[in-house]
């Protein structure tokens, strides 16, 4: 099998800080540098970090079509990757790249589009760089309306139903991975949300969305979540409520890990 990363198999006594189980319990969110952990609906920065040592090689081209505050596109230049990340809000991305740039290194290149990732023009970005292909797609997407981030109607989090979702997030997906290349790997980090007093199995309509494409799935992760900023110090109330009621208050999330190998 071609190599996908740089971990080198024969040290395999000195990678104990890298995950190969199913279940990552993540205490304490890296805030180090430039992640400032403030934009509500970011992701920690552990998550792209593991899956970029595992996934991808230095000098590897990332793409991120739900970048918010850049989470990925940090670990991607820390790490001496490149990458690209698409925002469809503006403004968003002007503070995230201007943040980006306060730890520059010159060995990474990173840059931004402003657009909707289902329709954007990425292969003219990609020949303005020289881009030939990506090695990583890491997509985040907002978990259908939890966090309202726009009044944008392209913004995922304003589909108006189920099949909205879908629809938009697959041609998220079609538009994106298209560029990504043969036996190379996607993830996609996502919650379940709760409505009309039953569960939306969100991240498993998501998996299943890819697994339509031909991707081979690879890994179903679950990654615990601790306070989130909607529910911050209401945690009596919220266990208060799932005791009175008949639910389980969400304290997980996914990340799937998918192979491209068409
Ligand atoms: C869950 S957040 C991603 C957060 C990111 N991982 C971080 O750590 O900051 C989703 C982001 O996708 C953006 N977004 C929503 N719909 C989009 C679309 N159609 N195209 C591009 N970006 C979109 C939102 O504005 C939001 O910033």
């Amino acid at each position: 099998m071609p190599k996908f990363n740089d971990i080198d198999e024969k040290l395999w006594r000195d990678y104990s800080d890298v995950e190969t189980g199913s279940l990552w319990l993540i205490d304490k969110r890296d805030n180090s540098g430039v992640h400032v952990g403030d934009y509500h609906g970011n992701f920690v920065p552990q998550i792209p970090h593991q899956l970029f040592t595992r996934y991808t090689k230095k000098n590897d081209w990332i793409l991120d079509p739900f970048m918010g505050s850049g989470t990925s596109l940090i670990e991607a230049q820390r790490m001496k990757r490149n990458a690209v990340g698409i925002e469809l809000q503006q403004k968003v991305l002007e503070e995230t790249m201007q943040r980006i740039s306060l730890e520059e290194n010159s060995e990474s290149k990173i840059i931004s589009i402003c657009g909707d990732s289902g329709t954007v023009d990425i292969k003219s970005v990609m020949n303005s760089a020289g881009i030939k292909n990506f090695q990583f797609v890491i997509f985040h997407p907002p978990y259908w309306d939890i966090i309202k981030f726009s009044d944008n109607p392209q913004d995922l989090s304003n589909c108006t139903n189920l099949e909205d979702f879908k629809n938009s997030f697959g041609k998220i997906i079609d538009n994106t991975t298209r560029f990504l290349e043969k036996n190379r790997y996607c993830a996609c980090v996502i919650g379940d949300k709760y409505s009309d007093s039953r569960v939306i199995p969100l991240g498993f309509y998501c998996m299943e969305l890819f697994m339509e494409k031909n991707f081979l799935l690879k890994a179903v992760i679950v990654k615990n979540f601790g306070e989130t900023k909607g529910k911050n110090n209401h945690q009596n109330l919220w266990r208060y409520r799932a005791l009175k009621n008949d639910f389980y208050i969400f304290k997980h999330e996914y990340i799937f890990v998918f192979k491209k190998n068409f």
